[in-house]
């Protein structure tokens, strides 16, 4: 086809088509075609993860990366549906195409990265580590070397705990949810539960009958929580990025924040 041919027929076409939209005579539409109903985004969270992502009475999920992920569809003008989903296989949710985003306090880790694409950081955590009140032998996290200890499956703390115990270990116990990693420490099943910061203060706070006190140790390296998107989608990943730096920017990701967490230190 000459140049000409290629680069105004198309024009051409256009311009007929548009006019033929203008007839007079033609009868006009009565009520423009109904737009296509937008996408909704689904958003895996597990919520036994207060005060990130917890099921109130209502049955909704309600918390900080919820509080977060709201405000976010709204800055980018997407409209989001929050999916309960297990912790256990949820990077797969994602390349299944069963989830567009996961939020859930997850760590961004290197072998993680290599299934799923990363927002940049938006909280800063650590792991932590849970034993009863009575205990008083346990002052770093060494002094779990010969313990029975509680994780939640496949989250970082489940990680750490292997780097000490071993991947078999049959001193590590697996739990579905870091609550009820908690709650098998309180009924004497686990002598410690290792898992985020945030979390088991949360539960401790919450439950004061668990009797149940915490141990830091400088060498559990720093995490950072990430959004998750598809390997790949570059386009939602973007949006994403500069969603969240503009909720920085204008503060109302330091307000939700606050009501969390308390202001800023
Ligand atoms: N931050 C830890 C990890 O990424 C624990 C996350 C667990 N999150 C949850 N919603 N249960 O492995």
């Amino acid at each position: 086809m000459s140049k000409f041919f290629k680069q105004f027929v198309p024009v051409l076409a256009l311009v007929s088509a548009l006019s033929a939209c203008g007839k007079k005579d033609e009868p006009v539409a009565q009520a423009p075609a109904a737009a296509p109903a937008a996408k909704v985004y689904l958003v895996g969270v597990e919520s036994a993860y207060a005060p990130f992502s917890a099921e109130n009475e209502q049955k909704n999920v309600v918390g900080f990366d919820i509080d977060v992920m709201k405000a976010l569809a709204q800055k980018i003008g997407i409209e989001v549906k929050f999916v309960p989903t297990p912790f256990e296989g949820f990077f797969n949710f994602l390349a299944q195409g069963d989830r567009d985003l996961l939020i859930s306090a997850i760590t961004i880790t290197d072998e993680r990265k290599q299934t799923v694409d990363f927002s940049e950081p938006y909280f800063e955590a650590s792991q932590l580590i849970a034993v009863a009140d009575s205990n008083t032998k346990v002052q770093k996290f060494d002094d779990l070397k010969t313990l029975k200890v509680g994780v939640q499956s496949a989250t970082t703390g489940d990680e750490v705990v292997q780097n000490l115990l071993g991947k078999n270990s049959a001193n590590i116990k697996r739990l579905d949810s870091t609550p009820l990693a908690l709650k098998e420490l309180e009924t004497g099943g686990v002598d410690a539960v290792v898992a985020d910061d945030a979390v088991v203060k949360n539960y401790i706070t919450n439950n004061p009958s668990s009797k149940l006190r915490t141990v830091s140790d400088a060498g559990f390296p720093k995490e950072y929580y990430g959004i998750a998107v598809r390997k790949g989608n570059t386009e939602l990943l973007n949006k994403v990025n500069k969603g969240m730096a503009d909720l920085k920017a204008d503060g109302t990701f330091d307000k939700i924040s606050a009501q969390y967490f308390g202001a800023k230190k």
